[in-house]
């Protein structure tokens, strides 16, 4: 007892650990319930007190006409369980105290001993509330030992009744029974449903299925007794279902035994005894080929539903090789890409996959593995299997137990230990709480540019259900972002911020993506990767980014987007570690393509305040990126707030970066749209200047960007300070504007400033001034007035002006700020553009 204490603590731990749902997971030390059947003493077995369940006080048995059984003549050796039985010749029950929701694992042992009442003769039905666990069952043989048979049930607080029903002039008996609550991730929640014609999307619905254990594989050990299993397993060796028995060969790992990683497998997943023994590919079978298939075969009924769960661990490769990829398939249709570590693990870490597979027509159900010829290392392993039925709760259909009035009943009162739980949870908060302060100081300290406040959030709008909610359509397997990013192979890496790393890759469909990773454990948190994948699924605009989908499997956090081929819009215009005052530009962008990219962000966080409701709150030169045309999209929305009701928000938390901040924002705490404004206003002086928002190199009067550029343009001077590169080329009408563009966007007071929709007109009237194609020189009203007439050069033509081209193809609908509805070419048209369209 001591022990399975000390054990489900050690679990708690790890799971307060591992887990950021820690509060709402809530797992405590479970119920038990051991129960020695037909016996007046307790008998303690592999650290389990069975409790006598004759003349006990102190659990609830209901004894309708039952009777206790003594094996008088018990062999040499045998378990003091298998020396008694109890034999129910009418309906009876046992009935538990629930406390824990939960899925409970439930086994019945049978050990029909030599008694005068022929066990063997026993035919009985046995059920728990809604499920149907044996019908019509007899134990046929006797054997030496006995028969177990395990489930798996989703039981909610309550009594729980366990119902023997012999058939009529028969009986029922048992051995032992046992009742526990199962940890977490015993089963899980969603997982791929295959059928023998192939894959078939996701299944979930567990909690409304009870799972009957068919199959618990060792594969490539031996059998694995109870007593060596963390919840009493029993692991029986694969060697009778290969199908071809030499294509296979045991090994086993030499020294280190298997690692645990709190993300993947645990040792109550399976043990180290399973983990550490493997069948891997005998490629001394065949001579002609080194390509052929390991395949195992499981006896299965016809049209029912299993839960198969597949357990790896890389017991073959060198802890410094590359690991081993190979094929794994359920019906030879359906085929999964297995890595033999992941990109968080090392070689060696257990963790396993779970399906759920119908099995159709077919009464055999083949698994397999098999190499892969872009393999390092050409083999393939499997270290464990479970293959669980499931059973579907009947309706109504079970007859509840008629209890009688007056009933002997005894209760086992399961031992929670409650101060225990209490203190565990408390444990859990205290590292909550140092994590979260430690990593809010490590942002104040290193506030470099690009570095974020705050980003370890709990929000009051942070659900964490969100992604297990959102569109499934858009989840990619780890294996495909394995495969497109080769691995995360640093050689297609992008760039690395706060938030991970980015890298390239290409899908196999062929489509070129964009794949950014959270470190786990730093940068973006859950709700920045959440908010992300809402906000993406919810819009789509020519000049934002778009979501391909995401990953969350494994504990990953992984975005994928479509590949902006040039990168961020920062990169092009200097190395973030200098400026292009000091070294040459990378990137030599004219001032008309320099415009070009700010309207089209411009329009992106038009279509974002105005037609999405959605404040960005990062908005900076590496959040826009510019694809193989140049064109511009904004992109991260890990921080972005949505704003459907009201305009204006108090946040308890500041987000965003150095030197883009907006003062008010800052000040008090008031997030509006023209936050943005303020940001997207110090990316136009970062275009115009060629050097970074906050720079370190320069003195103090010059450091920040926003301060420095608005002092020069107060003097009338901002042609003093444009990047070099563009001295000369900026008709000064076209820098005037921009100035006075940039100006109002950075003004102190959210009011003042401009909507993004009036920095859209402004820009594109900067650029008109720059192509000319405005008549009148110094001609300096802003075009948001409405006063302005709109007068194209003669000669130039309208329709093939790039600017033009940005909108013309624009048909996403945009609310205008009285509410109206206006579309882009609406918008055209009050320019006093026609043929739009
Ligand atoms: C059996 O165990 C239960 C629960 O631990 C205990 O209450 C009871 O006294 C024990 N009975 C015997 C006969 O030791
Ligand atoms: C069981 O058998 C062994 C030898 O086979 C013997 O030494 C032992 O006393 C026996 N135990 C019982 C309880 O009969
Ligand atoms: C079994 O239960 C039924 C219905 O509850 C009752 O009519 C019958 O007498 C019982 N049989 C015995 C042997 O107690
Ligand atoms: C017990 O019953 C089974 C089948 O009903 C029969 O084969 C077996 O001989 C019986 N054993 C005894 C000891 O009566
Ligand atoms: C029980 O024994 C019979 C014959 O002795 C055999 O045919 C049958 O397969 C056995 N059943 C089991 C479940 O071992
Ligand atoms: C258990 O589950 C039921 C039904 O889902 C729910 O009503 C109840 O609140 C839950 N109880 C606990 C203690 O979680
Ligand atoms: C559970 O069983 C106990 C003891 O028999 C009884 O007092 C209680 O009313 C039962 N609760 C329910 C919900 O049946
Ligand atoms: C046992 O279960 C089978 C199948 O569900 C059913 O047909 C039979 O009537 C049940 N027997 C009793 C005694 O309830
Ligand atoms: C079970 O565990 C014991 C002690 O830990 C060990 O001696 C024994 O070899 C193990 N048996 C198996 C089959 O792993
Ligand atoms: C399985 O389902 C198919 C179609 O639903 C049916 O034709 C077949 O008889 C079923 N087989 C069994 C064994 O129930
Ligand atoms: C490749 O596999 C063999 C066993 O099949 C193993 O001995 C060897 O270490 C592996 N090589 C690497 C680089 O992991
Ligand atoms: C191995 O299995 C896969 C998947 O079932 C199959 O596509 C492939 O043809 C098989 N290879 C051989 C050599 O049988």
């Amino acid at each position: 007892m001591e022990k399975l204490r000390h054990q489900h603590l050690l679990f708690t731990l790890l799971l307060v650990y591992s887990s950021n749902l820690l509060l709402a997971s809530g797992y405590t030390l479970p119920t038990q319930y051991f129960i020695n059947s037909g016996s007046s003493s307790n008998a303690t077995v592999n650290r389990r007190n069975f409790v006598g369940d004759v003349n006990s006080g102190s659990s609830y048995f209901s004894v309708r006409p039952s009777d206790d059984l003594k094996d008088g003549n018990p062999e040499n050796g045998t378990s003091p369980l298998y020396q008694t039985a109890r034999i129910f010749r009418n309906e009876s029950w046992y009935e538990f105290r629930i406390t824990e929701n939960g899925t409970y694992v439930v086994r019945f042992h049978f050990y029909p001993f030599l008694t005068p009442t022929n066990l063997t003769d026993a035919l009985f039905n046995v059920s728990v509330t809604g499920y149907s666990l044996l019908s019509n069952f007899r134990v046929q043989n006797r054997s030496n030992s006995p028969v177990i048979k395990e489930f798996a049930i989703p039981i909610i607080v309550g009594n729980f009744t366990i119902l023997f029903t012999p058939q009529k002039s028969s009986f029922a008996f048992v051995n032992a029974v046992e009742a526990f609550l199962a940890p977490e991730k015993f089963v899980s929640s969603t997982s791929r449903y295959i059928t023998a014609a192939g894959s078939g999307g996701n299944y979930s619905g567990f909690e409304s299925r009870a799972l009957h254990i068919i199959h618990r594989i060792n594969v490539g050990g031996p059998t694995i007794p109870p007593n060596n299993d963390t919840l009493w397993r029993s692991w029986t060796p694969d060697d009778d279902y290969l199908l071809l028995p030499g294509s296979a060969k045991n090994s086993e790992a030499s020294n280190n035994t298997p690692n645990y990683d709190s993300s993947e497998a645990t040792n109550y997943s399976a043990p180290v005894d399973v983990y550490k023994t493997a069948k891997e590919l005998n490629r001394s079978y065949s001579s002609s080929s080194s390509f052929f298939n390991v395949t195992w075969g499981f006896r299965v009924n016809k049209n029912s539903t299993y839960f198969v769960r597949v357990h790896f661990c890389d017991i073959i490769s060198r802890q410094d090789g590359d690991g081993i990829v190979f094929n794994f398939s359920i019906y030879s249709r359906f085929i999964e890409i297995i890595y033999s570590y992941g990109p968080t693990t090392k070689i060696g870490t257990a963790f396993y996959k779970d399906y759920v597979v119908y099995s159709d027509d077919s009464s055999l159900m083949n698994i397999s593995i098999g190499p892969r010829s872009e393999s390092p290392n050409k083999t393939a392993f499997l270290n464990g299997l479970e293959i669980m039925e499931l059973i579907t709760r009947e309706s109504g259909s079970l007859p509840a137990p008629s209890k009688p009035k007056k009933n002997l009943i005894f209760v086992i009162v399961g031992s929670v230990v409650g101060v225990l739980a209490c203190l565990l949870i408390l444990l859990g908060v205290i590292f909550k709480c140092r994590k979260a302060n430690s990593d809010e100081s490590g942002e104040w300290s290193v506030p470099l540019y690009g570095g974020r406040y705050f980003s370890w959030i709990t929000d009051r709008t942070s659900d964490n259900s969100v992604v297990s909610s959102l569109n499934l359509g858009l989840k990619i397997p780890l294996s495909e972002i394995l495969y497109a990013t080769h691995r995360f192979d640093k050689k297609l890496m992008l760039g690395e911020g706060g938030f991970g790393k980015v890298y390239r890759g290409t899908l196999r469909d062929g489509k070129k993506v964009a794949v950014k990773r959270s470190q786990p454990g730093q940068g973006q948190g859950l709700y920045e990767f959440q908010t992300e994948i809402v906000v993406l699924t919810k819009i789509r605009h020519r000049h934002l980014v778009s979501l391909i989908g995401y990953c969350d499997e494994r504990r990953e956090m992984i975005l994928v987007y479509e590949f902006m081929e040039n990168g961020t819009l920062q990169d092009l215009l200097y190395d973030s570690n200098e400026d292009c005052s000091t070294s040459s530009p990378r990137s030599e962008l004219s001032w008309e393509q320099r415009l070009e990219i700010c309207i089209a962000s411009a329009m992106g966080l038009d279509y974002l305040h105005s037609g999405a409701k959605i404040i960005h709150r990062d908005i900076k030169s590496t959040n826009i990126l510019l694809d193989e045309n140049y064109v511009a999209k904004v992109a991260d929305f890990g921080l972005s707030k949505s704003g459907e009701a009201d305009q204006t928000h108090i946040s308890t938390e500041v987000k965003g970066s150095f030197g883009y901040l907006d003062p008010e924002y800052f000040g008090c705490m008031q997030l509006t749209e023209k936050s943005d404004v303020y940001s997207f206003g110090v990316v136009l002086l970062e275009v115009l200047c060629c050097r970074p928002a906050i720079k370190r190199s320069v003195p103090r009067e010059e450091m920040n960007l926003a301060e420095w550029a608005i002092s020069w343009q107060k003097k009338g001077e901002l042609e003093k300070i444009v990047d070099p590169f563009l001295v000369g080329k900026i008709n000064p009408n076209s820098l005037r504007k921009f100035g006075e563009t940039a100006e109002k966007c950075l003004r102190e007071t959210g009011a003042d400033r401009p909507t993004m929709r009036e920095v859209v007109w402004d820009l594109r009237y900067v650029l008109d001034l720059q192509l000319a194609r405005v008549p009148r020189e110094g001609y300096a009203d802003s075009i948001t007035d409405g006063s302005f007439d709109y007068l194209p050069l003669s000669g130039v033509p309208y329709v093939s002006s790039p600017s033009f081209l940005l909108i013309e193809e624009d048909e996403v609908p945009i609310e205008g700020d009285d509410g109206s509805e206006e579309t882009a070419s609406e918008v055209l048209s009050q320019q006093g553009i026609s043929g739009a369209r």
